[in-house]
């Protein structure tokens, strides 16, 4: 007897059209937009549920305290800024962090870039003035244009395809690494980049390497080789942005067909990267953020700001995650080295208290953006530090986990944030090499110095 019962689906990936949402573009080409979306409908999925499914899992372990979570990249990837080296340095940097820390912790880093797909970004104001002129922010390549003309910020539907392209390139890239020898640890040597070796921390670096290399040689001398144990010879590397822009991402949600049966349509997995994060001016409770990543089963982070409070919080979780799922949701605390102290502990008493199940990762990035007086955006590194101190300090003393960090750097020798061990960057240097779009970045020596300094914290 055929199943005569319409197929149903328990996710719903148009949800979030019916809930007030903000931070998107009013595309003024209703038409194009609908073009576009069906465009990608069209195209192949970037990630694979099974993936999506095996980060969870990995985060389920660091939920449980068996493993930590690295998660870093651009504030905004570009069209500009696109090219192998660019993708390579910073999964270099990514892989050199990982090792570091995966030695301090003492314990497997789950391994997630802010790569492939991390285009669109929230503004502070929907308007931009320059010499007098006003036009409409920039939002990100996936969006609208950086030049400052009324041209190149019309939000174009089109920059979506182009952004999928870009994300599908990356991701092709960092396979072939991930998967393809350059991660085999025998590499680490190679994984220092030319400007980071001349710098204290790609010193540190290469002694760490050296060691290494020698309980390799012992390894292989008792028969361990990348021949019988593959995690020596790749990595299971992960893709993650903020899901903002949720035409692109619904038009990539894809019904999985691994759990669909007679009746059931299966799980929706959002086929953009493997984890999604929610930013912290986008997550109201009733919002269309929130609604379209509780109908996808990917890992959700949370941006938690001063402006979250325990209630909401607990709210918001019962929203992504109501099963209580360990590896389901991370949350991303960003709060600023002068404000961690106030806000953090309520949060972790509340989900001690409720006891859900959650990853603690820290963000000390969004909560330490300062202007110097010339108007450039930096991040000094040591209010950066501080941070990621007092978030292990707080977990610590109230007994909770600390379970990740999550930086915003470039594999590249940019100068955006200052400070940072003996090749430190003076304010007066911003300008020699400043290309951030959006945020200042960590460069490669700045990320690798912090490693180093997190790994120490970490082996305590
Ligand atoms: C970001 O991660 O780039 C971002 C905008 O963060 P937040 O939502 O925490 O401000
Ligand atoms: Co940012």
């Amino acid at each position: 007897m055929p199943n005569m019962n319409p197929v149903k689906n328990i996710h719903n990936a148009a949800s979030w059209r019916t809930k007030k949402i903000v931070q998107v573009p009013d595309y003024p080409d209703v038409q194009k937009l609908h073009h576009a979306e069906s465009v990608l409908q069209k195209l192949p999925p970037l990630v694979f549920a099974g993936e999506v499914r095996q980060l969870k899992k990995s985060l389920g372990d660091v939920c449980n305290r068996k493993a930590f979570l690295l998660q870093g990249g651009d504030c905004a990837e570009s069209f500009r800024d696109f090219s192998a080296n660019q993708i390579r340095d910073t999964f270099k940097i990514l892989l050199q962090m990982a090792l570091v820390l995966t030695y301090g912790a003492g314990l497997p880093v789950v391994k997630v870039g802010r790569m492939a797909g991390q285009f669109a970004k929230p503004r502070s104001s929907d308007t931009e003035t320059k010499d007098g002129v006003t036009l409409p922010s920039y939002r990100g390549d996936i969006i609208n244009g950086y030049e400052f003309t009324s041209e190149s910020r019309i939000p174009n539907p089109d920059n979506m395809v182009a952004a999928y392209h870009q994300s599908a390139a990356t991701l092709n890239l960092i396979r072939a690494f991930a998967h393809g020898g350059f991660a085999d640890l025998h590499q680490l040597h190679q994984w220092n980049i030319d400007f980071v070796t001349a710098s204290e921390s790609g010193e540190k670096y290469r002694q760490f390497a050296d060691n290494i290399k020698k309980t390799l040689d012992f390894m292989q001398a008792c028969g361990i080789t990348s021949d019988n144990v593959p995690q020596i010879k790749e990595v299971e590397f992960y893709t993650s942005h903020e899901a903002l822009l949720l035409w692109y991402e619904q038009a990539l949600t894809r019904a999985d067909s691994l759990t669909a049966s007679q009746d059931y349509a299966g799980d929706s997995v959002c086929t953009s990267a493997h984890m999604l994060w929610i930013g912290d001016r986008t997550r109201q409770l009733d919002g269309a953020h929130i609604e379209f990543c509780s109908q996808v089963i990917n890992p959700i982070g949370m941006k938690c700001g001063p402006s979250l409070e325990a209630d909401d919080l607990i709210r918001l979780i019962d929203k992504i995650n109501p099963d209580n799922e360990a590896g389901r949701m991370t949350l991303i605390a960003r709060f600023g080295a002068n404000k961690i102290q106030d806000y953090l502990p309520k949060l972790i008493q509340k989900i001690q208290s409720e006891g859900r199940n959650v990853v603690w990762s820290c963000d000390p990035m969004h909560g330490n953006v300062e202007s110097t007086p010339s108007g450039y955006k930096t991040r000094n590194f040591d209010n950066i530090l501080s941070e990621v101190k007092q978030f292990f300090d707080i977990h610590q003393s109230l007994g909770s986990y600390a379970g990740g960090v999550h930086f915003e750097m470039t594999g590249k020798n940019v100068t955006e944030c200052i400070g940072g061990g003996i090749n430190h960057i003076h304010p007066d240097n911003l300008t020699d090499n400043y290309e951030t779009l959006c945020d200042p970045r960590l460069n490669g020596g700045q990320a690798l110095e912090l490693a180093f300094l997190l790994s120490k914290i970490l082996k305590k």
